[in-house]
């Protein structure tokens, strides 16, 4: 044979080859699944798993990264308060590659870089009980698998800047702190906004408050993690277990005037010091329960300083759309702590436990 077809022949079947290897490459899949025997709480195993199709407006993403949230942590331990899926794949946040359209699907084009959104139903506007009731990694499955097939609707573009690391952090703790400040909270440049630990949804909310020209204020059990944060920009920092009542230092470093945001992730513990260090005119958002879920607020510590306050459930697509666009024009970098590779999975669970963290822990795939 001529030279040149022989060279053509192979060429061709190397094409066939790969072309194979692709198709066979999104026909199965490695995934971590949460799998429940007994009464243990679920335990993570790495499976072998069919890759599904996308039906008519799904699409297939490749997923090239994953982050966990403190929700994570609560589903593992087996206190998801919803009906968790048998088998679960677990994780809500994640980001990766369009690979493969289904036959109606037209909002994106394969090799699109996209993030799924916390709430698939929830496109805009008031939240409604049927768009806040499936979550996954929760009650269907989630992102820590090579590939997800999903609507299309409950994808969205993500920044050109950001790295899939990057913007894996995003779908939970951003578009949580964004809804807090910016659609329910209304921040304006000068305002003092109270973010509370170092964790996830607090060092995005002090990202985005620094960018919208507010002052953070933030609290920490480890001083350490407060220099960190003054190096972000923080204007003052509190340690929480050397100052219990830490209202004060908070009143002290507004000038007796308290703060007119608060990003309210620790809870019970923490709600009655967060009304206390609420300014006039101000607002609290209600996010979280790491001391536990739960407390009261007293009607007057909203009408004396005549403040508002939120039930914040994470937000819509509207919100991460606008969010990703504030992103793209103030070039925000979210603070990734540590990167875990996919086969580490477990390793990340349990540094979210270790009282290290300080932004968000991110999975590679
Ligand atoms: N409602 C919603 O839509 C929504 C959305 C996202 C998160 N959440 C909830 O908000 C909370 C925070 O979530 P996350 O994912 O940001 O958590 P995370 O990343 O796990 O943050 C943990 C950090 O919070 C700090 N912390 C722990 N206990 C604390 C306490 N008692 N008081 C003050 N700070 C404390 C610690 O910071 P230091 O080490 O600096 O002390 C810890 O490192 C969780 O309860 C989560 O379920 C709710």
């Amino acid at each position: 044979m001529h030279a040149l077809a022989r060279l053509t022949t192979c060429a061709s079947f190397l094409a066939i080859m790969v072309f194979a290897m692709n198709a066979r490459a999104q026909t199965t899949q490695k995934q971590w699944q949460l799998q429940k025997t007994g009464d243990a709480p679920p335990a993570l195993k790495l499976m072998d798993a069919p890759v599904r199709q996308p039906g008519e407006h799904e699409v297939l993403v490749r997923v090239h990264a994953t982050s966990l949230n403190r929700r994570d942590i609560y589903v593992k331990a087996g206190q998801y308060r919803g009906e968790m899926k048998p088998d679960l794949v677990p994780l809500s946040d994640g980001a990766g590659e369009v690979v493969a359209l289904g036959p109606k699907a037209t909002r994106f084009k394969k090799g699109d870089r996209v993030a799924a959104t916390f709430f698939p139903l929830w496109k805009d506007g008031r939240p409604k009980p049927e768009f806040l009731g499936s979550l996954g990694g929760g009650n269907f499955d989630g992102m820590l698998s090579q590939y997800v097939t999903i609507s299309e609707e409950s994808l969205v573009a993500i920044p050109k800047y950001l790295s899939y690391e990057e913007a894996a952090t995003l779908p939970c703790a951003g578009v949580t702190a964004w809804n807090a400040l910016v659609t329910r909270g209304h921040t304006q440049a000068g305002d003092h906004v109270l973010l509370q630990g170092t964790g996830g949804v607090a060092i995005l909310g002090l990202q985005i408050s620094l960018a919208l020209g507010a002052k953070p204020v933030i609290t920490s059990s480890s001083d350490e993690k407060l220099a960190r944060a003054r190096q972000l920009g923080a204007v003052a920092g509190i340690n929480y277990k050397t100052q219990p009542e830490w209202e004060k230092a908070v009143r002290e470093a507004t000038g007796a005037a308290g703060v007119q945001q608060v990003l309210e992730v620790g809870g019970k513990q923490t709600l009655p010091h967060s009304l206390a260090s609420l300014g006039f005119g101000g607002h609290i958002a209600l996010i979280g329960g790491l001391s536990e879920f739960g407390g009261d607020i007293p009607a007057y510590s909203l009408m004396g300083p005549n403040a508002t306050a939120s039930g914040i459930y994470v937000g819509s697509r509207a919100d991460f759309e606008a969010l990703n666009a504030f992103l793209e024009k103030h070039r925000l970098k979210p603070v990734i702590d540590k990167v875990f590779e996919f086969e580490n999975a477990p390793a990340a669970y349990d540094y979210m436990d270790s009282g290290s963290l300080f932004g968000k822990v991110v999975i590679r795939l």
